[in-house]
């Protein structure tokens, strides 16, 4: 799955988003906040917001009229803004934020820019909508073995067809020092790696398998794209992969984190 077809595959409901992804990005966007030091006072943009977990953390800190936030998906912005009717939210790609230069103090893009087409000019746009000396961050999970339900769920697929397109092998950013060296490309300094981990728990193993019937990203749509009798099969295999188990079980999920600043005046 190339990147644009990854982007294409966050063309789904909020509803279905949370579902799946959402268990992780609500804790994840605590720590990614706290990470980039977001403080009272702040303005900020979600670059990527999807339907608006980290949108909602921004506003619990900051105030809805303190927040922006944008995404390529039509379904996405307007999840975002039902959600949040006094936050700014447009379409925009990161590519081409939609965004005045030097506008907000902090620019967040949480488990985006692995899917972005072309992450060094995101991440030169999201330094340009930044005023100067204002802190750039962005966090993608680490693939290979930090996201479990995912390094599940395609060790799963892996077993039964070696060609799947694993994400770890498929996505950029992910290890260590990616995330830096495309900062340091776009100008930002003094970017700092760090790893963010978070947890979820399932209520049972139908709770994270309709997660994935949901069609939501590459997992989603691999898992859509599958004749019903491979789609069962996988099912099964993934059943084994976490446990077999027969009640609630948590899988834990690690994000690498990169925030840096822009130059100063
Ligand atoms: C895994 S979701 C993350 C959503 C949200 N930030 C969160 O943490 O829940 C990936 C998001 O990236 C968005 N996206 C894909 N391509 C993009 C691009 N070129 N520019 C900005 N966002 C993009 C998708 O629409 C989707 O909302």
């Amino acid at each position: 799955m190339t990147e644009v077809e990854g982007a294409r595959s966050f063309q789904v409901d909020g509803g279905a988003y949370n579902l799946f992804m959402g268990r992780y990005s609500k804790p994840l966007a605590d720590r990614f906040a706290e990470a980039a030091g977001v403080r009272a006072g702040h303005s900020a943009l979600d670059v990527g917001c999807g339907p608006g977990a980290l949108t909602s953390v921004l506003v619990d800190r900051l105030g809805a009229e303190s927040v922006v936030a944008c995404d390529p998906s039509p379904s996405f912005v307007e999840a975002c803004a039902n959600r949040h009717p006094d936050v700014e939210v447009r379409a925009g790609r990161a590519e081409a934020l939609p965004f005045d230069d030097d506008r907000f103090e902090v620019v967040l893009a949480q488990l985006v820019l692995h899917f972005v087409s072309e992450p060094l000019p995101a991440a030169r746009e999201m330094g340009r909508v930044a005023r100067p000396g204002s802190t750039v961050g962005a966090c993608v999970w680490d693939f290979d073995r930090g996201m479990e339900m995912l390094r599940r769920f395609w060790d799963a697929a892996l077993a039964m067809d070696p060609g799947a397109p694993d994400e770890a092998r498929t996505m950029r950013f992910g290890r260590p020092g990616e995330l830096v060296a495309l900062f340091d490309s776009a100008g930002l300094q003094g970017t700092t790696e760090t790893m963010l981990t978070v947890r979820s728990t399932c209520r049972d193993f139908d709770e994270l398998w309709a997660g994935f019937r949901a069609g939501v990203g590459p997992a989603g749509s691999y898992c859509q794209s599958l004749p019903s009798r491979a789609r069962d099969r996988l099912e099964r295999r993934l059943h084994a992969e976490v446990g077999e188990p027969t009640g609630p079980f948590t899988l834990d999920a690690v994000a690498r984190c990169a925030i840096g600043r822009t130059k100063g005046i």
